[in-house]
């Protein structure tokens, strides 16, 4: 809508003004999960006589965002004088000043708690159902029964009547660096809760909820991954530009890293080996830690068949649970996929072309730190449907990510070409006119959704 009134006076200015929001907007949202949020929902259980007893639960509603190790903290402001006399499941990170108390001292009275889950293995004791799991919270397609996570907390110096209690303000979600934001704590319909007989059904005595969404941009992260691709149709491997997540050698945290053919590649790691999630990868031209290599491998009659590795680069992470999020036309023919688990991802509905794919359970859901073990790989069947070509880079992903984080991408004009296809120029502004239509269509849906 923005920029309409621009597109007689200045066609170029219409361009720029079209990259900048186009850019700002998609980091700022996700198309492919456009109603990805996680909510955190306090279910109050029962009113003591100076606060209550609630049941915080977090819901990840986020197709393939996860939240891996170290996992969530969640933290917000308290509206009164409220402290909390005890947490089952979890803990806050600072006690905070507790003088005022005599005798019995509050888990935590400060002002601004922070609250982050137990580890696994906390004795039955301090456990409460989906508590426990080191802050983890898994993607609603991948895993919906790990998606949340919860603990409860009892709360004094608060009201005792859903008149007199106030909620909290100013939620944060941290998972575990910046990227949520947290609308502020509503008023809801008491959750219902049936007994495991389901014979009785119970309620909270009140209910709130706070939704919190990702974006990117406010993550300020630089890429993470990125995409090379190869076929049998052209020697060329075209490899992830040049300095896509860092450029070598360039100062402190983005230019390190580490030579595979070092002397004291073992100490090094190790010696990174603190609990820090800046990742320690291995030297490329890319510097990603992710590195996603699709081959478009067979041509057959009816059919073509493309294999997919992921490598990882980094050698202070392994990926458990990992996810690719890919986009191609043809994923409404899949026939057959090879040692991953697939879903199709289709949030507008009719389109039927982004695939979310993992790894199967116990065989390749472990993506191993940097190293000979480091990748997993696929195989994807695709039926020949009425678009397909290998012409103009057709068989070539339009979108990957990885864990959630959109991967770089060659440019169009670097991909493989079809011996004899038309001249470069040709087949470049062809692909840059599809990547603009493309563009146009996701931001006039995003305009108006
Ligand atoms: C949160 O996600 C759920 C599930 O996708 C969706 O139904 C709900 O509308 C979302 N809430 C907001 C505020 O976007
Ligand atoms: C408090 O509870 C009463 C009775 O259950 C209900 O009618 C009222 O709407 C509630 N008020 C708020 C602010 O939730
Ligand atoms: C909540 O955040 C807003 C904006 O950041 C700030 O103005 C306000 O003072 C905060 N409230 C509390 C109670 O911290
Ligand atoms: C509150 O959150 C829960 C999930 O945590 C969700 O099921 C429910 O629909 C939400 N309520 C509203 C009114 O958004
Ligand atoms: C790792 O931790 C040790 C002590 O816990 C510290 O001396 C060292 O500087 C840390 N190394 C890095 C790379 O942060
Ligand atoms: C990754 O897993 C392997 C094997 O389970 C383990 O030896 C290694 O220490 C782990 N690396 C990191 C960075 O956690
Ligand atoms: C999308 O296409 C694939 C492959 O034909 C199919 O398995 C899947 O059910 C389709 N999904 C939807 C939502 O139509
Ligand atoms: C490809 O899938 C679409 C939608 O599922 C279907 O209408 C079409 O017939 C399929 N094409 C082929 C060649 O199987
Ligand atoms: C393969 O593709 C590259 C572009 O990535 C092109 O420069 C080269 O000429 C192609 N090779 C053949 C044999 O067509």
């Amino acid at each position: 809508m923005l920029f309409f009134p621009f597109l007689k006076p200045c066609p170029c200015m219409l361009l720029f003004l079209f990259f900048t929001l186009f850019y700002t907007s998609t980091e700022a949202y996700d198309p492919l999960d456009p109603f990805g949020n996680i909510t955190i929902k306090w279910d109050i259980r029962e009113w003591t006589p100076d606060g209550y007893v609630a049941v915080v639960t977090m819901n990840n509603f986020q197709q393939y965002r996860h939240i891996s190790a170290p996992g969530w903290s969640v933290g917000w402001t308290w509206a009164k004088k409220e402290v909390i006399w005890q947490v089952m499941g979890g803990q806050t990170t600072e006690q905070g000043d507790c003088s005022k108390f005599k005798g019995n001292t509050p888990h935590c009275c400060k002002k601004d708690p922070t609250v982050v889950d137990l580890l696994p293995g906390t004795p039955y004791n301090q456990q409460i159902a989906n508590c426990c799991r080191g802050g983890v919270l898994s993607s609603w397609a991948q895993d919906p029964t790990n998606a949340v996570s919860a603990f409860q907390v009892s709360v004094g110096s608060a009201g005792t009547t859903n008149k007199t209690v106030k909620l909290p303000l100013n939620f944060t979600l941290k998972a575990p660096g910046p990227g949520y934001t947290c609308g502020p704590a509503k008023t809801v319909t008491p959750t219902k809760f049936t007994t495991p007989d389901k014979r009785r059904v119970t309620q909270a005595l009140m209910t709130w909820n706070v939704t919190c969404t990702y974006s990117q941009f406010l993550a300020q992260k630089t890429p993470t991954c990125c995409v090379s691709l190869s076929s049998f149709y052209n020697d060329t491997i075209v490899p992830c530009p040049t300095c896509s997540c860092g450029c070598q050698g360039n100062s402190a945290q983005s230019g390190s890293c580490v030579d595979p053919r070092a002397p004291r590649l073992a100490s090094v790691v190790k010696g990174a080996g603190n609990k820090s999630i800046t990742p320690l990868v291995q030297c490329t031209s890319h510097m990603c830690p992710i590195r996603v290599h699709w081959h478009i491998k067979v041509n057959y009659k009816e059919y073509w068949r493309v294999k997919v590795t992921v490598t990882n680069f980094n050698y202070r992470m392994n990926y458990s649970d990992w996810n690719l999020v890919v986009q191609h036309p043809n994923f409404d023919n899949l026939t057959q996929l090879f040692s991953f688990n697939y879903k199709s991802i289709n949030p507008y509905g009719s389109i039927n072309d982004t695939a979310m794919l993992w790894g199967v359970k116990f065989y390749n859901d472990f993506l191993n730190q940097a190293g000979p073990n480091g990748n997993v790989q696929s195989e994807l069947l695709f039926r020949k449907d009425d678009s397909f070509m290998f012409d103009k880079g057709w068989g070539f992903p339009r979108r990957i990510y990885f864990n959630g984080d959109n991967c770089v991408m060659p440019p169009p004009d670097a991909y493989p070409w079809l011996p004899n296809a038309g001249s470069k120029l040709e087949v470049s502004l062809v692909s840059y006119l599809t990547l603009m239509i493309a563009s146009l269509v996701v931001l006039v849906l995003h305009a108006y959704c």
